[in-house]
Formats: C-alpha cells, structure tokens, sequence
C-alpha cells in the first residue's frame, strides 16, 4: 500500500467550508467515466476539498476526458482553450483525467501549456500528492496503469445525483482487444472488484434510499472473483478456485437476493462472455432489469472477424434467440460501427440485415474513427472514404429509429412500471423515469414523486419516449 492510500483515509481536518479549496469536474466519455469522476471527488474531499459548480470560481478545474473516437479527443481540446482566459486572470490548476491522459502522458503537458496535472485512470489516489508539486510550481503527471487497482474502499462522492440511481464499477480495464478500441491500452488489464465491497457500497445506497444501480464494467461477463486472487482466465483455474469463484451470474444473485427492492441494471455485455447462467438469472429476478445492451458492431462475419470480435453473425443471432426465448419482455440495445477499414457494401447490406432480424430497442451508431496505437491502425488502410461512411451511418440510425418505434408502439395501450427519476426536460408538468426494459417514459406528475414506482398506461408515443397517465404507485418494481 502506497502513501497516498494512507493520507486518502486520513481523517478530515476540522474545517469550516469556506477554509475549503473549491473542485470543479467535468466528464467526458462513457458511465465508467462518471463512476470515476466520482472517486476522484471522493478523495479529494478527504483532502479539503469541496465540489463547486462553475469553473470560475473554482481553485482547480479537472477534466476527465475520453479517446474513444477522434471527435470526442476534439471537443476536450476545444474545452481546454475556452479555459485559457480564466487561467490568465485567476489563480486556478488544471488537470485532466482519464484515458486521454493516459494515452497522450506527458505529451499533454508538452500540447497544452495551460495544463498543471496528468492523470490515468489508475493513478487517482495520487492526487493530493500531485496537487503538493503543482504548489511547488512543477508540472505533475502519474499515469502508471495497475493490475489491480480498483479504488474498492473509496465511497464515491455522488455527482449529480437524483439520489434514486447510482452506478457502482465492478471492473476495471479491458483484456478483449477489439481491434478498433483505445480503451485496453487507455484502462489497463481488467481486473474484478472483491464482491464485498461492492455489496458494501450497495447496501450504503440502499440505506441512503436509492432506488436503482448499474453495474459496470467495459465487460461485466468477465466478472470473476477467486476469493483474493485475480486470474482471469477461468479456464487455467484450479479445482478448489473454479469451486470458490465468483462470476457474473453468481454476483448478479447475490446482489437480486440481498436487494429485492432495488433495480439492478448492468452494463456492458460482450456477446462472446455472455452465459446462459447470467440469462437465467436475469429470467428468475424481478429486480434484475430486462434489458441487455449488447454491442454487435457489425453484421458481417469479415468484419467481426477483422475486429477481433470473437463471435460470428450466427452465434450473435444465437445468442439473441436464447434471451428472448428465456426472457421474452427483454430489452435489447446495441453499438454498431459504420465504414470499419474494407467494409464493402456488402459487408454493411449484412450489418443493416442483422438489424432488422433483431429489431433492436435502441442503440448507439458511430462511423469508424482511427485511433492511434489500436491494433487496426497498426494493420489496416482507413480506406471507407468519408461521404460513404457517413451515408452508411444515416442508413443504420434511420433503420434503428424505425425500429425503436415499432418496439415503443408494442406497449400502447399497455400498464407499465415506471420508476420516476426527474422532472421531464419538455415540460415541469410531467415527470420522466424509465420502465424495467430502460424505456423512458413521461406522465403527468398529479401526486406522485421521483423515487416512486408507478403503474402508468402508454396512450402514445414516440421512437424515443412512451407518453402515458399514472395509474397508481406500483406493486413491482
Ligand atoms: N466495452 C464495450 C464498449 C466500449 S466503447 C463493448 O464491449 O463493446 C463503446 C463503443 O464505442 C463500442 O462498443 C464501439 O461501438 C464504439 N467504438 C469504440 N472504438 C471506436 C472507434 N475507434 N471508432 C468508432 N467507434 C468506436
Ligand atoms: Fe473496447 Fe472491445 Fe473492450 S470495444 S472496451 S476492447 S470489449
């Protein structure tokens, strides 16, 4: 254990908040993103400091960034330099977090002058340490990834929070190597979460009157727990470690069974580690959520393959047959990429195919953004010229939007559960929560409150919304 671990669990210092150094946070990128920025205002509160809303009047501004797509680089590089006026005329550190960090290290602090602090995303206990050489006027960065860093005891200082769902990270890294992914190298190995600690922050939420966790991980199908040790690789595992081992479907139970009244989502699953024991369990729970994102990227079996995607079309349509088989109201979503190096039209006559055998609830379109460092950089020619693969990419999210319509008008005229989470953005008369399959839904708000579950009829809808009236408060959840 490190010293900066030490000083994370030192006790606060007596203090009355205006003594306090002011944090403002912004985050970029995926929920484990947001899970993270979490930790990092955990921590920082342990060390004096408060969480502010506006960047001005903050004494360190940090920015938790993404490299997943060239654009998403982009936008933070635009954020940095909207911040260089407030830096000439106010004392205020800058840091940035996350896999930008890591991937560009200390090339960041060599492009963007303005910044103070580096940091990747294993290396937030850190912080407070970093900050000290910023005092001392030297430029900081950590971006060392660890096998097995997961920031298990920190209890992550809710951003945002309607105090009725929280995420809560189960993994950390990634080990698939897909072929057009920074995050194995921004995140690091993959390594699970001791199942105690995660039931540990559960039950706090739980207490706190939280309605509603996600679990993360880039893949949480590979959630395994040796009881202490960290091997991934099931099969390599001893007799006595598979018998004591934890997996996904195993915590899934656990957490179903110690929760009844919470919702369990889960978030990502990876069609290749997804097992029939984690479709069971998801089939046998009412508070497991019937829902399952499940990123296909590509329709075609060249393309998979060329991807290091280690299934087929077939066994992906296999795969999806099962759950609705097994759980028949589940909800499926999806990631589809658009112009992937040598995709023909063929290849994505196949992709827009699979969509419409799967008719999937929603999902999440990209056109294929090269990134530096991935495997397909390395060995593939960027050839889909861009007007082809942004045309392809209008026909995937016109198709999906059909389809997310034809799934919404399937529950017209039908009760729902919905658990009420925020007012709806169009109108401060309507509520907004979302149904077990992660369906949004708004209703007029009459006596109920976020945190309720509500019986509501849909009477209408749209390809994004079910708009409907309030029963009563629901018996499920
Ligand atoms: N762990 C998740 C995905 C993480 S990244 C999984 O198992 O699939 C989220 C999504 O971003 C991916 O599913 C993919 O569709 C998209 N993506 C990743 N790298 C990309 C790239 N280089 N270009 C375009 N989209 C990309
Ligand atoms: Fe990326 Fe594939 Fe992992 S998309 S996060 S390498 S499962």
């Amino acid at each position: 254990m490190n010293s900066t671990i030490i000083e994370n669990r030192t006790p606060n210092v007596v203090s009355s908040n205006n003594d306090k150094k002011k944090v403002y946070i912004e985050t970029y990128g995926c929920q484990m993103n947001f899970a993270d920025s979490e930790v990092v205002l955990s921590i920082l509160k342990n060390n004096d400091y408060q969480k502010c809303k506006n960047a001005s009047d903050s004494d360190l501004i940090l920015i938790n960034t993404c490299s997943i797509r060239e654009k998403a680089e982009g936008n933070i590089r635009k954020k940095l330099s909207s911040f260089k006026k407030l830096k000439k005329i106010k004392k205020v550190k800058i840091g940035v977090l996350g896999c930008m960090a890591e991937r560009l290290k200390k090339k960041f602090l060599e492009e963007e002058k303005i910044l103070d602090l580096v940091v990747g995303p294993d290396s937030y206990r850190d912080i407070p340490n970093l900050l000290k050489k910023v005092d001392k006027k030297e430029k900081a960065i950590n971006v060392k990834l660890s096998k097995f860093e997961t920031y298990q005891e920190i209890d992550p200082e809710r951003i945002k929070s309607n105090n009725i769902s929280a995420f809560v990270s189960i993994t950390r890294g990634c080990d698939n190597m897909c072929t057009f992914c920074v995050v194995p190298f921004t995140r690091g190995r993959e390594r699970s979460r001791d199942p105690k600690s995660i039931l540990r922050e559960i039950d706090l939420l739980c207490k706190r009157g939280f309605k509603e966790i996600t679990l993360l991980g880039q893949n949480v199908d590979s959630y395994l727990w040796y009881g202490g040790g960290l091997k991934r690789d099931y099969s390599k595992a001893t007799t006595l470690q598979k018998k004591t081992s934890l997996r996904f479907n195993n915590l899934l139970e656990i957490i179903a069974k110690a929760k009844p009244k919470m919702r369990i989502r889960f978030t990502t699953s990876n069609p290749q580690d997804m097992s029939d024991e984690v479709i069971d369990v998801i089939s046998r729970y009412p508070n497991i959520c019937k829902h399952i994102h499940l990123p296909v990227q590509s329709g075609s079996n060249k393309i998979l393959k060329k991807m290091n995607r280690l299934h087929t079309r077939e066994e992906y349509l296999i795969l999806i047959d099962k759950i609705k088989t097994m759980i028949p109201n589940c909800s499926i979503s999806h990631d589809i990429i658009a112009g992937f190096p040598s995709e023909d039209n063929q290849d994505h006559l196949d992709t827009l195919n699979l969509m419409e055998t799967v008719k999937y609830d929603y999902g999440y379109m990209f056109k294929y953004s090269e990134r530096p460092g991935t495997l397909a950089q390395k060995k593939f020619i960027d050839d889909v010229p861009l007007e082809i693969k942004n045309n392809r990419l209008k026909e995937i999210i016109l198709k999906q939007s059909r389809h997310s319509y034809y799934r919404n008008q399937k529950f017209l005229n039908k009760t729902v559960c919905v658990l009420v989470e925020r007012e709806s953005k169009k109108s401060n008369d309507f509520w907004s929560g979302r149904t077990t399959q992660n369906t949004v839904v708004v209703f007029p708000k009459k006596n109920y409150s976020p945190g309720d579950f509500v019986d509501v009829r849909i009477e209408n809808c749209t390809s994004a919304t079910l708009i409907g009236d309030g029963l009563r408060i629901s018996k499920d959840i």
